[in-house]
């Protein structure tokens, strides 16, 4: 018989988004005010991200499609990535993920692809340090407490 190996994650959900700790509905306010930056013609689907630093600054991002469609980029790709840029060395302590359709208000519950998951796992790493993840979500803000969490059997530079 083969052993089975169970691999499984916990977040917290919070019904009540005022109850988030630390910044938690400041950021997932600013992800969905960030949503008014995705250019999603193609898919009619506006993803916004929200990061916050250790020094309080908040950096977000939206997703942006192109007519050759691996080209485009998620919301928290473009978030993650300009931090990077633009604050490299500053560790990023959240990010909030949240969308909505096309000229529909109601916001959904968003869940970050694999290649966002493997691209925030990195900063993790970087900055040896979790980020926390908060995601919209059907009756409220679900909040991992890492990347990591939501990578299960990941691939880093320990695999190399
Ligand atoms: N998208 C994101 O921006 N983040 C996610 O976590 C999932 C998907 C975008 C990519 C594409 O522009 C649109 O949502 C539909 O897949």
């Amino acid at each position: 018989m083969p052993e089975k190996i169970v691999f499984s994650t916990t977040a917290n959900l919070y019904k009540n988004e005022n109850l988030l700790p630390n910044n938690g509905k400041m950021l997932i306010e600013k992800a969905r005010e960030a949503c008014q930056g995705a250019y999603s013609p193609y898919s009619n689907f506006c993803v916004g991200a929200a990061l916050i630093l250790e020094d309080g600054e908040v950096v977000t991002g939206a997703n942006q499609e192109n007519a050759a469609y691996p080209s485009g980029l998620c919301a928290e790709r473009s978030a993650i990535y300009w931090a990077g840029a633009n604050h490299k060395g500053k560790k990023i302590k959240a990010i909030a993920v949240t969308a909505h359709r096309t000229g529909e208000d109601k916001f959904l519950a968003v869940s970050p692809c694999g290649s966002c998951r493997q691209a925030m796992l990195e900063y993790e790493h970087i900055q040896e340090g979790n980020i926390e993840v908060l995601l919209e979500s059907d009756g409220g803000v679900l909040v991992f407490p890492s990347v990591a969490s939501l990578l299960p059997l990941q691939f880093d530079k320990k695999s190399l």
